[in-house]
């Protein structure tokens, strides 16, 4: 791993044993782009891959050179303005209005090893040879306005993380209108664009669509990264499938509105942008003020999507989650939403957790409803006192009960917002994001707290503080449940800031939290799934994927998430049917093969079930508790896409290849249907495994090239038993 800085050419080459990343700083100072793309040989130039041409009708950048236009050129921070005819990576305002920059290189710093942006999340490494960062400082003369583009290269990871920090070395106020992470213009246009879009209950759909001329972008103006867009997307070449072929994956350690995009131009180059929004952002920068950009990552892989994948897991997993629970296996749960919702009583809840105990579960989790005034959704957020109703000897008297049962106990908060008929609400108005005489709009009947105001959070973190304190709990479920509207302060000067500083107050209190409570596992929430984001992992290592715990559905949404986030991250537990969300009943056994690949959970009331689901639950609760270091940290292979058939499957396979686990899932039964063989990925090709339950071994190469036959009564005259929404787990032991 290296960033070599060849003076003689001015040619910057970073590159690991995956990746080259090639940019030269160009008279009078422009970084432009050359190369990204698989390691290729390092040289003391690389001038035969700029290309340029006189263009008709091109803004030149000098008379003595007319092939020169920034417009033609591949930039590594374009501004707009001077040539480029291009969407931005930065946009300020002058005090006079002008928006012109002429960003100069300057100077240049290598330094071993990478830290994270203060007050923000990010990639950070545990030794300095894990990475190598490349600070490249730019400047603007006239303004002096200063830019400068991190890059980290890390050693084990086909993973380039950028950012950048844009610095008022001058005299006058400067406005930042557009302040990207990451632009990246590549040469060519053939790739096939792919995005996880959703919403509400089906988040993280995969859509795949080629790139044509013009800006293909999505995003967010929530307030948070969404359930509609995940803020990520991979260019892909035509012929890029789940195990072979080049595939680009962009993203972002944000959790906040923003945007991504790759914008095709006319001569069939594509420009990458990440970063925040720009339609709800602005920064004003005194002289001496700095601002620094969301880290973006780019991950290389010429291994397929899988291969795509993998690296952001393992960055997710090694290097952006923290704490004592990052490399643990996930307790088994039982949480009452959908057993309870607002309807129980401490009594019920102990004998729900008492089940749990018996049948081998490990944590209870008490989600929504615990505090005062919270017997429906419409009310009590914000006070965050227990709820003498339900709990008439307090919080702690339960939690303790919970724990002498030999339970870890977990506990649901949702600190972002505040309710109607709350003391807070009464209290503190002008602490709710809102234009006073103005009507504010609900969502889910509740408002968003000003996060901005940094007195808002400390009172936020003195009550949450004082419940996790009381309670003792070990886990938090976080949630976060309406989209940010009425977007304004009543304490901030500049409003265009108040969509990023809010996020900031959100990793603000997380890290106070975190920093009290070290040994608290957080889960982060959203509805469901719609903040599941690198920034959030940066807190809370696990989220809830979904509000949607139907198995079937849940493969689609377990299946697009997985193309970024690991199975440790997501959140995934067996419900009851006909479930809650789409009223299909779908077997125990089937539900269990789902959830068994995220953290692993219940969500129902356990007293309900009968002997026999018990002895079933029994079952899986070790299966589970036997296979998840395997399932949570091993290497996941996407097998079979449920977007284009009938059919999923997906594999887990342990760092030592000794062992794997298998799942395939059949939407509806099929008759008379072809035969079925599917081929398993990343086995050790000369071990011999064999599969649990059967007699026969098998070699890892045929496993890989003949594949394993899945042909069932489906495929001939046979009557199947099987049904719809089957699923079978092969899992296989290296014997030999
Ligand atoms: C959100 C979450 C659910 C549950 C409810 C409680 O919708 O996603 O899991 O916690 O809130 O109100």
């Amino acid at each position: 791993m290296a960033v070599i800085y060849h003076a003689e050419s001015r040619t910057f080459h970073l590159y690991n044993d995956a990746f080259s990343y090639i940019f030269k700083i160009m008279d009078p100072g422009i970084p432009v782009h050359l190369y990204y793309g698989r390691k290729i040989h390092d040289r003391d130039a690389f001038d035969y891959l700029l290309e340029t041409a006189r263009r008709p009708m091109a803004v030149v950048l000098s008379e003595d050179r007319p092939d020169l236009s920034l417009e033609h050129l591949k930039l590594e921070y374009p501004v707009y303005g001077t040539g480029d005819m291009r969407n931005p990576a930065l946009d300020v305002r002058h005090e006079n209005g002008s928006r012109l920059l002429e960003l100069l290189y300057e100077n240049h710093q290598i330094t071993a090893g990478k830290s994270v942006p203060a007050d923000l999340p990010g990639v950070y490494t545990e030794k300095d040879e894990e990475a190598e960062t490349l600070a490249l400082v730019l400047r603007d003369a006239e303004s002096s306005l200063q830019v400068i583009l991190y890059y980290s290269v890390m050693e084990e990871m086909p993973v380039l993380i950028r950012s950048a920090q844009i610095v008022n070395a001058g005299q006058n106020e400067i406005r930042l209108e557009t302040a990207m992470s990451l632009s990246l213009d590549l040469p060519e246009m053939e790739y096939d664009m792919i995005t996880l879009t959703g919403a509400w209950a089906r988040e993280r759909h995969v859509r795949r669509s080629p790139l044509h001329e013009g800006v293909q972008s999505i995003g967010s103006l929530r307030g948070f990264s969404s359930n509609n867009f995940s803020p990520f997307f991979a260019l892909a070449e035509k012929n890029t499938d789940e195990n072979s072929g080049t595939a680009v994956g962009v993203s972002i350690i944000y959790s906040g509105s923003f945007l991504a995009e790759a914008a095709a131009d006319t001569y069939h180059t594509v420009r990458i942008r990440i970063g925040i929004h720009p339609e709800t952002f602005e920064w004003h920068l005194q002289p001496g003020d700095s601002f620094r950009t969301p880290e973006a990552v780019l991950v290389y892989s010429d291994a397929g999507l899988n291969g795509m994948s993998q690296a952001f897991h393992t960055l997710c997993r090694t290097r952006i989650a923290r704490g004592i629970w990052r490399d643990r296996c996930r307790p088994v749960l039982v949480n009452n939403w959908e057993g309870t919702y607002f309807d129980f009583d401490e009594e019920k809840l102990l004998a729900i957790a008492r089940c749990a105990k018996d049948l081998g579960m490990e944590m209870f989790v008490l989600d929504d409803g615990w505090f005062r005034c919270r017997s429906s959704d419409r009310t009590g957020l914000g006070d965050w006192i227990v709820d003498t109703d339900k709990f008439p000897r307090g919080i702690r008297h339960f939690t303790d009960a919970v724990h002498a049962m030999g339970l870890l106990c977990g506990i649901w908060i949702e600190p972002e917002m505040v309710s109607p008929g709350t003391d807070l609400f009464r209290e503190h108005p002008e602490w709710i994001i809102h234009e006073e005489g103005r009507p504010m709009h609900a969502g889910r009947h509740q408002y968003v707290l000003d996060y901005s105001n940094p007195d808002v959070v400390d009172a936020v973190f003195e009550k949450i503080s004082a419940v996790l304190a009381e309670s003792r709990v070990d886990y938090v479920k976080w949630d976060m449940n309406r989209s940010m509207s009425d977007v304004y302060s009543m304490t901030l000067k500049h409003q265009g800031e108040l969509m990023h500083r809010y996020i900031l107050g959100v990793y603000a209190l997380y890290s106070r939290l975190i920093e009290k409570f070290p040994g608290i596992l957080f889960e982060s929430c959203a509805s469901g799934g719609a903040r599941f984001d690198m920034g959030m992992l940066y807190y809370a290592p696990q989220c809830w994927t979904s509000d949607d715990t139907d198995a079937y559905e849940r493969q689609k949404i377990q299946y697009g998430t997985s193309y970024v986030y690991p199975l440790s991250s997501m959140g995934s537990h067996v419900s009851a049917v006909p479930n809650h969300q789409l009223h299909r009943s779908i077997s125990f056994k089937t539900r269990a093969d789902t959830a068994y690949f995220g953290t692993f959970g219940y969500e129902l009331d356990l007293t309900k079930l009968t002997e026999e689901e018990k002895a079933e639950v029994r079952r899986q609760i070790c299966f589970m508790k036997e296979h998840r270091q395997l399932i949570q940290f091993g290497t996941f292979f996407r097998l079979r896409s449920p977007f284009e058939g009938n059919e999923t499957a997906w594999m887990c396979v342990s760092p030592d290849r000794s062992e794997a686990v298998i799942a395939y899932y059949r939407q509806t039964q099929e008759v008379n249907a072809g035969y079925r063989r599917i081929r398993l990925q990343g086995l050790d090709p000369d071990g011999l495994y064999a599969i649990e339950g059967q007699t026969e071994t098998y070699y890892g190469d045929a496993l890989m090239h003949a594949g394993l036959l899945l042909s069932d009564a489906s495929c001939g005259e046979e009557k199947s038993e099987e049904g719809d929404y089957i699923s079978r787990l092969y899992v296989l032991k290296r014997i030999a």
